[in-house]
Protein backbone atom coordinates (compact mmCIF):
# COMPACT_ATOMS: atom_id res chain seq x y z
CA UNK A 1 0.00 0.00 0.00
CA UNK A 2 1.89 3.45 -1.33
CA UNK A 3 1.00 6.51 0.93
CA UNK A 4 2.83 9.37 -1.12
CA UNK A 5 5.72 9.29 1.69
CA UNK A 6 8.11 10.20 -0.90
CA UNK A 7 6.40 12.66 -3.09
CA UNK A 8 8.46 15.17 -5.07
CA UNK A 9 11.76 13.22 -3.79
CA UNK A 10 14.64 12.46 -5.69
CA UNK A 11 17.36 9.72 -4.89
CA UNK A 12 20.31 7.46 -5.86
CA UNK A 13 20.01 4.02 -5.06
CA UNK A 14 23.28 1.65 -4.64
CA UNK A 15 23.55 -2.05 -4.80
CA UNK A 16 20.55 -3.73 -7.08
CA UNK A 17 22.50 -6.83 -8.49
CA UNK A 18 19.14 -8.94 -8.91
CA UNK A 19 15.49 -8.93 -8.01
CA UNK A 20 16.73 -10.43 -4.45
CA UNK A 21 18.81 -7.72 -3.80
CA UNK A 22 17.98 -5.63 -0.97
CA UNK A 23 18.67 -2.33 -2.67
CA UNK A 24 16.35 -3.57 -5.78
CA UNK A 25 13.22 -4.35 -3.09
CA UNK A 26 14.34 -0.88 -1.55
CA UNK A 27 13.95 0.72 -5.52
CA UNK A 28 10.43 -0.34 -5.72
CA UNK A 29 9.30 0.66 -2.66
CA UNK A 30 10.32 3.84 -3.52
CA UNK A 31 9.01 4.41 -6.88
CA UNK A 32 5.84 3.30 -5.67
CA UNK A 33 6.11 6.13 -2.69
CA UNK A 34 6.43 8.92 -5.68
CA UNK A 35 10.20 9.18 -5.60
CA UNK A 36 12.39 9.89 -8.70
CA UNK A 37 15.42 7.35 -8.78
CA UNK A 38 18.87 7.05 -10.33
CA UNK A 39 20.00 3.31 -10.16
CA UNK A 40 23.78 2.26 -9.70
CA UNK A 41 26.07 -0.49 -9.29
CA UNK A 42 29.84 -1.38 -10.44
CA UNK A 43 30.10 -1.56 -14.21
CA UNK A 44 31.24 -5.30 -13.82
CA UNK A 45 27.55 -5.90 -12.12
CA UNK A 46 26.07 -4.41 -14.67
CA UNK A 47 27.12 -6.26 -17.38
CA UNK A 48 24.84 -8.76 -16.18
CA UNK A 49 22.16 -6.75 -17.69
CA UNK A 50 19.48 -7.56 -14.74
CA UNK A 51 18.93 -3.81 -13.51
CA UNK A 52 17.94 -2.58 -16.60
CA UNK A 53 14.19 -4.73 -15.45
CA UNK A 54 14.58 -2.72 -12.24
CA UNK A 55 15.36 0.45 -14.28
CA UNK A 56 12.40 0.06 -16.56
CA UNK A 57 10.14 -1.10 -13.48
CA UNK A 58 10.93 2.16 -11.74
CA UNK A 59 11.45 4.53 -14.89
CA UNK A 60 15.35 4.96 -13.72
CA UNK A 61 18.70 5.88 -15.69
CA UNK A 62 21.27 3.64 -14.71
CA UNK A 63 24.05 5.28 -13.87
CA UNK A 64 28.03 2.67 -13.16
CA UNK A 65 30.50 3.20 -10.61
CA UNK A 66 33.09 1.44 -8.58
CA UNK A 67 32.21 2.73 -5.74
CA UNK A 68 36.45 2.74 -4.45
CA UNK A 69 36.69 5.11 -7.35
CA UNK A 70 36.32 9.10 -6.97
CA UNK A 71 36.20 9.85 -10.60
CA UNK A 72 33.07 7.37 -10.83
CA UNK A 73 31.20 8.68 -8.13
CA UNK A 74 31.72 12.54 -9.27
CA UNK A 75 30.23 11.50 -12.62
CA UNK A 76 27.16 9.98 -10.62
CA UNK A 77 26.67 12.66 -8.93
CA UNK A 78 27.12 15.03 -12.12
CA UNK A 79 24.50 13.00 -13.99
CA UNK A 80 22.24 12.44 -10.96
CA UNK A 81 21.95 15.82 -10.32
CA UNK A 82 21.18 16.74 -14.39
CA UNK A 83 18.27 14.12 -14.60
CA UNK A 84 17.14 15.38 -10.93
CA UNK A 85 17.58 18.86 -12.22
CA UNK A 86 18.91 19.89 -9.05
CA UNK A 87 20.02 18.07 -5.33
CA UNK A 88 19.16 14.46 -4.05
CA UNK A 89 16.67 13.82 -1.24
CA UNK A 90 17.80 10.65 0.11
CA UNK A 91 20.95 7.84 -0.98
CA UNK A 92 20.64 4.07 -0.43
CA UNK A 93 23.98 2.19 0.39
CA UNK A 94 23.89 -1.32 -0.16
CA UNK A 95 27.25 -2.57 -1.06
CA UNK A 96 29.18 -5.23 0.65
CA UNK A 97 31.83 -7.49 -0.89
CA UNK A 98 34.90 -9.72 1.10
CA UNK A 99 37.73 -10.86 -0.96
CA UNK A 100 38.21 -12.91 1.95
CA UNK A 101 35.40 -14.87 1.94
CA UNK A 102 35.37 -15.02 -1.75
CA UNK A 103 38.74 -16.88 -1.48
CA UNK A 104 38.05 -18.92 1.04
CA UNK A 105 40.41 -17.63 3.63
CA UNK A 106 39.62 -18.13 7.35
CA UNK A 107 39.55 -15.16 9.66
CA UNK A 108 43.07 -15.73 11.44
CA UNK A 109 44.43 -16.24 8.12
CA UNK A 110 43.63 -13.19 5.86
CA UNK A 111 45.50 -11.54 3.36
CA UNK A 112 45.64 -8.06 3.91
CA UNK A 113 45.64 -7.02 0.46
CA UNK A 114 42.35 -8.15 0.29
CA UNK A 115 41.62 -6.86 3.26
CA UNK A 116 41.82 -3.17 2.28
CA UNK A 117 39.91 -4.03 -0.78
CA UNK A 118 37.28 -5.81 1.67
CA UNK A 119 36.71 -2.13 3.89
CA UNK A 120 37.38 0.25 1.39
CA UNK A 121 34.35 -1.36 -1.03
CA UNK A 122 32.19 -2.83 2.40
CA UNK A 123 32.72 0.37 4.51
CA UNK A 124 35.16 3.26 3.49
CA UNK A 125 32.63 3.40 0.42
CA UNK A 126 30.05 5.50 2.52
CA UNK A 127 32.72 7.86 3.56
CA UNK A 128 33.54 7.91 -0.36
CA UNK A 129 29.98 8.54 -1.41
CA UNK A 130 29.89 11.61 1.09
CA UNK A 131 32.48 13.42 0.65
CA UNK A 132 31.94 13.79 -3.24
CA UNK A 133 28.40 14.86 -2.23
CA UNK A 134 29.53 17.37 0.74
CA UNK A 135 32.42 18.38 -1.93
CA UNK A 136 29.73 18.99 -4.54
CA UNK A 137 26.96 19.94 -2.01
CA UNK A 138 24.66 17.50 -3.40
CA UNK A 139 22.51 16.31 -1.16
CA UNK A 140 19.33 18.71 -0.05
CA UNK A 141 19.18 20.09 3.07
CA UNK A 142 17.06 17.61 5.27
CA UNK A 143 18.23 14.98 2.94
CA UNK A 144 18.47 11.35 4.67
CA UNK A 145 21.42 8.71 3.67
CA UNK A 146 20.69 4.80 4.78
CA UNK A 147 24.01 2.26 4.68
CA UNK A 148 22.82 -1.41 5.37
CA UNK A 149 24.79 -3.54 7.80
CA UNK A 150 24.89 -6.52 10.09
CA UNK A 151 25.10 -7.12 13.99
CA UNK A 152 27.97 -9.30 13.18
CA UNK A 153 29.76 -5.41 13.99
CA UNK A 154 29.15 -6.02 17.92
CA UNK A 155 28.88 -9.33 18.47
CA UNK A 156 31.07 -12.45 17.00
CA UNK A 157 29.43 -14.68 14.23
CA UNK A 158 32.40 -16.70 13.33
CA UNK A 159 31.90 -17.21 9.34
CA UNK A 160 31.01 -13.25 8.71
CA UNK A 161 34.66 -13.22 9.05
CA UNK A 162 36.02 -9.92 7.83
CA UNK A 163 32.89 -8.50 6.79
CA UNK A 164 32.00 -8.53 10.97
CA UNK A 165 35.29 -5.48 10.65
CA UNK A 166 33.98 -3.67 7.44
CA UNK A 167 30.13 -3.25 9.31
CA UNK A 168 32.35 -2.03 12.54
CA UNK A 169 34.06 0.56 10.26
CA UNK A 170 31.03 1.39 8.41
CA UNK A 171 28.82 1.91 11.66
CA UNK A 172 31.13 4.72 12.82
CA UNK A 173 31.76 6.29 9.05
CA UNK A 174 28.17 6.88 9.92
CA UNK A 175 28.16 8.80 13.11
CA UNK A 176 31.24 10.12 12.09
CA UNK A 177 29.92 11.61 8.74
CA UNK A 178 26.79 11.96 10.14
CA UNK A 179 27.84 14.55 12.77
CA UNK A 180 29.37 17.24 10.09
CA UNK A 181 26.79 16.52 7.68
CA UNK A 182 23.79 17.36 10.22
CA UNK A 183 26.07 20.32 11.64
CA UNK A 184 26.71 21.87 8.34
CA UNK A 185 23.03 21.11 6.06
CA UNK A 186 20.86 18.43 8.46
CA UNK A 187 21.44 15.91 6.11
CA UNK A 188 20.82 12.92 8.27
CA UNK A 189 23.25 9.56 8.01
CA UNK A 190 22.15 5.99 9.72
CA UNK A 191 22.93 2.53 9.44
CA UNK A 192 20.08 -0.50 9.05
CA UNK A 193 20.97 -3.75 11.04
CA UNK A 194 18.78 -5.74 8.99
CA UNK A 195 18.31 -9.89 9.77
CA UNK A 196 19.93 -12.27 7.69
CA UNK A 197 18.04 -12.22 4.09
CA UNK A 198 18.49 -14.58 1.37
CA UNK A 199 20.51 -12.45 -1.48
CA UNK A 200 23.75 -13.04 -3.29
CA UNK A 201 25.75 -10.95 -0.69
CA UNK A 202 23.82 -13.07 2.15
CA UNK A 203 24.05 -16.37 1.00
CA UNK A 204 27.95 -16.28 0.21
CA UNK A 205 28.38 -16.42 4.11
CA UNK A 206 29.73 -20.10 4.98
CA UNK A 207 27.30 -22.11 6.39
CA UNK A 208 24.45 -19.53 5.54
CA UNK A 209 21.29 -21.96 5.67
CA UNK A 210 22.02 -22.88 9.69
CA UNK A 211 22.65 -19.05 10.40
CA UNK A 212 19.07 -17.77 8.88
CA UNK A 213 17.50 -20.37 10.45
CA UNK A 214 18.88 -19.63 14.04
CA UNK A 215 18.20 -16.15 13.51
CA UNK A 216 14.16 -17.10 12.48
CA UNK A 217 14.30 -19.08 15.96
CA UNK A 218 15.95 -16.30 17.91
CA UNK A 219 13.64 -13.42 16.64
CA UNK A 220 10.34 -12.65 18.46
CA UNK A 221 8.93 -11.39 15.24
CA UNK A 222 10.83 -14.18 12.94
CA UNK A 223 13.17 -12.86 10.71
CA UNK A 224 12.94 -9.22 8.81
CA UNK A 225 12.49 -9.69 4.88
CA UNK A 226 14.01 -7.60 2.38
CA UNK A 227 10.70 -6.18 1.57
CA UNK A 228 10.12 -5.41 4.85
CA UNK A 229 13.43 -3.58 5.12
CA UNK A 230 12.74 -1.78 2.40
CA UNK A 231 9.51 -0.36 3.77
CA UNK A 232 11.46 0.98 6.46
CA UNK A 233 14.23 2.23 4.03
CA UNK A 234 11.20 4.34 2.92
CA UNK A 235 10.66 5.78 6.73
CA UNK A 236 13.70 6.92 6.70
CA UNK A 237 13.98 8.84 3.56
CA UNK A 238 11.13 9.81 4.43
CA UNK A 239 10.24 13.31 6.37
CA UNK A 240 8.58 11.41 9.48
CA UNK A 241 11.95 10.46 10.66
CA UNK A 242 14.09 13.73 10.19
CA UNK A 243 15.31 13.38 13.84
CA UNK A 244 16.64 10.49 13.43
CA UNK A 245 20.64 10.65 12.37
CA UNK A 246 23.99 9.00 13.42
CA UNK A 247 21.92 5.73 14.53
CA UNK A 248 22.71 2.41 14.56
CA UNK A 249 18.65 1.06 14.07
CA UNK A 250 18.42 -2.62 14.07
CA UNK A 251 15.89 -4.14 11.74
CA UNK A 252 15.60 -7.69 13.26
CA UNK A 253 12.38 -8.93 14.15
CA UNK A 254 13.89 -8.11 18.32
CA UNK A 255 17.19 -10.72 17.63
CA UNK A 256 19.45 -7.89 18.86
CA UNK A 257 17.88 -7.81 22.13
CA UNK A 258 17.01 -11.92 22.86
CA UNK A 259 19.26 -13.71 25.11
CA UNK A 260 17.21 -17.05 24.52
CA UNK A 261 14.15 -17.94 23.09
CA UNK A 262 11.93 -20.54 23.59
CA UNK A 263 12.06 -22.31 19.95
CA UNK A 264 16.11 -22.41 20.64
CA UNK A 265 15.52 -23.83 23.63
CA UNK A 266 12.97 -26.51 22.70
CA UNK A 267 15.27 -27.44 20.08
CA UNK A 268 18.46 -27.76 22.27
CA UNK A 269 16.04 -29.81 24.49
CA UNK A 270 16.20 -32.27 21.58
N1 LIG B 1 21.75 -10.48 2.91
C1 LIG B 1 21.95 -10.40 4.21
O1 LIG B 1 21.85 -11.38 4.95
C2 LIG B 1 22.29 -9.06 4.80
C3 LIG B 1 22.07 -8.83 6.18
C4 LIG B 1 22.43 -7.60 6.73
C5 LIG B 1 23.00 -6.63 5.92
N2 LIG B 1 23.20 -6.88 4.58
C6 LIG B 1 23.83 -5.85 3.76
O2 LIG B 1 22.94 -5.41 2.78
C7 LIG B 1 23.70 -4.82 1.71
C8 LIG B 1 23.18 -5.32 0.37
O3 LIG B 1 23.46 -6.67 0.20
P1 LIG B 1 22.41 -7.73 -0.38
O4 LIG B 1 22.20 -8.74 0.70
O5 LIG B 1 21.24 -7.06 -0.96
O6 LIG B 1 23.27 -8.47 -1.50
P2 LIG B 1 23.59 -8.15 -3.04
O7 LIG B 1 24.68 -9.09 -3.41
O8 LIG B 1 22.35 -8.20 -3.83
O9 LIG B 1 24.15 -6.64 -3.04
C9 LIG B 1 25.51 -6.29 -2.84
C10 LIG B 1 25.83 -5.23 -3.87
O10 LIG B 1 27.14 -4.64 -3.69
C11 LIG B 1 27.57 -4.27 -5.00
N3 LIG B 1 29.01 -3.98 -5.06
C12 LIG B 1 30.04 -4.82 -4.76
N4 LIG B 1 31.22 -4.22 -5.03
C13 LIG B 1 30.94 -2.97 -5.49
C14 LIG B 1 31.72 -1.87 -5.94
N5 LIG B 1 33.07 -1.93 -5.96
N6 LIG B 1 31.09 -0.73 -6.36
C15 LIG B 1 29.72 -0.65 -6.35
N7 LIG B 1 28.93 -1.66 -5.92
C16 LIG B 1 29.52 -2.81 -5.50
C17 LIG B 1 27.21 -5.51 -5.80
O11 LIG B 1 27.29 -5.31 -7.19
C18 LIG B 1 25.81 -5.79 -5.31
O12 LIG B 1 24.84 -5.11 -6.09
C19 LIG B 1 25.17 -5.15 2.00
O13 LIG B 1 25.78 -4.06 2.65
C20 LIG B 1 25.03 -6.32 2.95
O14 LIG B 1 26.18 -6.50 3.75
C21 LIG B 1 22.84 -8.06 4.01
Amino acid sequence: MAHNLLKGKKGIIFGALDEKSIAWRTALRCYEEGAQLVLTNAPVALRMGEINKLAEAVKAPVVGADVTNMDDLKKLFEESMKHFGGGVDFILHSIGMSLNVRKGKHYTEIDYGFNQKTLDISAMSLHRVLRTAWEMDAINEWGSVVALTYIAAQRVFPDYNEMADAKALLESVCRSFGYHYAVRKKVRVNTVSQSPTRTTAGSGVKGFDGFINYAEKMSPLGNATADQCADYCVTLFSDLTRMVTMQNLFHDGGFSNTGISHAVIEQMEK
